[in-house]
């Protein structure tokens, strides 16, 4: 019974091990769901009017549906044997960013959108929105960290830099909603 137990938790730990490596091209595969994802948040957020009650559920459910690719991509980042190669490195860099411009528009909208938001009838929606966006910046600071962590050393200063750059503008969003 004993050697039963231990060699099912041997292969479960070889299965888990299996699992947990993911290759570049799933890491790529992530970016780029990420990036139509951003996309999409983002054309969401400029075309909100206050009228707009559907858009502002669209813009909760992009939101979290952006936060589940980032949760997901961040392990599969953290899957992959570091550090990864200098042309993965650098094809994985360019390709965030392609997509930083967008995910700083659609902080830098919801800023100014804020007064169509609080126009809404709708009890919470700014505590939504808060509530979004922290979710949103926690998930996002996953994705920078692991990004960091596997990037061959002379890519850091550039993984940190739009790390940087992206936490900015959340800063920025996160104090334009802080408060009613
Ligand atoms: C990217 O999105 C497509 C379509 O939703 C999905 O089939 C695919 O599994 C996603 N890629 C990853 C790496 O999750």
């Amino acid at each position: 019974m004993v050697k039963f137990f231990s060699a099912a938790l041997f292969l479960v730990s070889l299965v888990g091990t299996t699992l947990s490596q993911t290759s570049v091209a799933t890491v790529e595969s992530d970016i780029s769901n990420i990036s139509s994802q951003v996309t999409a948040l983002n054309n969401a957020i400029s075309r909100f009017t206050r009228t707009d009650l559907l858009g502002a559920l669209n813009i909760h459910n992009d939101a979290v549906a952006l936060v589940s690719t980032l949760n997901d991509a961040t392990a599969d980042v953290n899957g992959v044997p570091t550090p990864v190669a200098e042309s993965d490195g650098q094809t994985i860099l360019s390709d965030v960013q392609a997509f930083e411009p967008t995910i700083i528009s659609a902080l830098n909208n919801l800023v100014i959108k804020k007064p169509e938001f609080e126009a809404v009838p709708l009890a919470g929606i700014l505590d939504l929105i808060r509530s979004d966006l922290n979710d949103l910046n926690a998930a996002t600071s996953g994705f920078e960290g692991a990004l960091i962590n596997s990037a061959p050393a002379d890519l850091v200063d550039d993984a940190n830099a739009i790390k940087a750059a992206i936490d900015v503008a959340f800063a920025n969003a996160i104090a334009a909603y802080a408060t009613n």
